[in-house]
């Protein structure tokens, strides 16, 4: 059965918004696990626009459920992945102008300015996952970088608009999963999975995880809403009843 790690960048990108100390991403992270999450997933970003290091150092020590660190190949992120030795490293292209994470790791023709890197990771017992574009030859690459998981990009896939274009790009998700388990690698798979469109990708037998946030982030926003005001309301009759 798939495993869900849940990511919660958008907790930290809500409170970066205004620089205050809630919403804080990792008594979210704390919730999340409470609700099942199989692991927590958190990308510190170069420019650090929503994780801080702070929320990586205290997740590390508070969660009782695996911890990946989705990051860019840079000697920076390396040294903190070092430092806070989460269970799992994703590997990811990063843009400083793009909202999100556009694209899988490039990683065929690059190996030898990749080695280095990724080395590092792997001698400190760290499961190196490549984040990949669902394409044979980077995958092949990938295995050869000594990476023991891949993560699929579903984006193609959850952007699809019609259903041809959607069932089209599952067909190619699923030739990467079972391309990727043939090399031996672990297979995870994600980006843009949402509540009406995870399932067929979770039943794949390949799939060890799921890196899934916006969605979740989303509906916790409305699951909650209702309660949140009721909640100011009760403060509102409260100072209302004080006065
Ligand atoms: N996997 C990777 C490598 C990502 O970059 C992201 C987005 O941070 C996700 C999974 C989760 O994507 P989403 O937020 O669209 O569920």
């Amino acid at each position: 059965m798939a495993k869900l790690s849940v990511n919660i960048d958008h907790i930290a990108t809500l409170r970066q918004s205004r620089d205050t100390a809630y919403p804080d991403p990792v008594e979210a992270a704390i919730l999340a696990q409470l609700g099942g999450a199989d692991g927590i997933t958190v990308h510190p970003r170069e420019d650090r626009r929503h994780i801080q290091d702070r929320d990586v150092y205290l997740l590390k020590q508070v969660l009782r459920i695996p911890f990946t660190l989705e990051m860019a190949l840079t000697p920076e992120m390396v040294k903190l992945a070092l430092d806070v030795k989460p269970e799992c490293c994703t590997l990811v292209p990063e843009l400083r102008e793009e909202r999100t994470t556009e694209s899988g790791l490039a990683v065929a023709g690059r190996e030898a300015k990749l080695q280095p890197l990724i080395d590092p990771l792997l001698d400190a017992g760290i499961d190196v996952s490549i984040f990949i574009d669902a394409e044979a030859d980077q995958i092949t690459a990938a295995h050869s970088l000594g990476a023991q998981t891949v993560e699929i990009h579903t984006g193609p896939y959850s952007n699809a608009k019609t259903r041809e274009a959607e069932d089209h790009e599952f067909q190619i998700v699923v030739n990467a999963a079972e391309h990727a388990r043939g090399l031996g690698l672990k297979v995870n798979a994600g980006h843009g999975l949402h509540y009406t469109n995870t399932t067929r990708v979770a039943a794949l037998p390949a799939i060890g995880w799921l890196h899934t946030g916006h969605s979740i982030i989303g509906m916790a926003v409305m699951v909650g809403m209702e309660r949140a005001v009721r909640e100011m309301k009760t403060l509102l009759n409260e100072a209302g009843r004080a006065a």
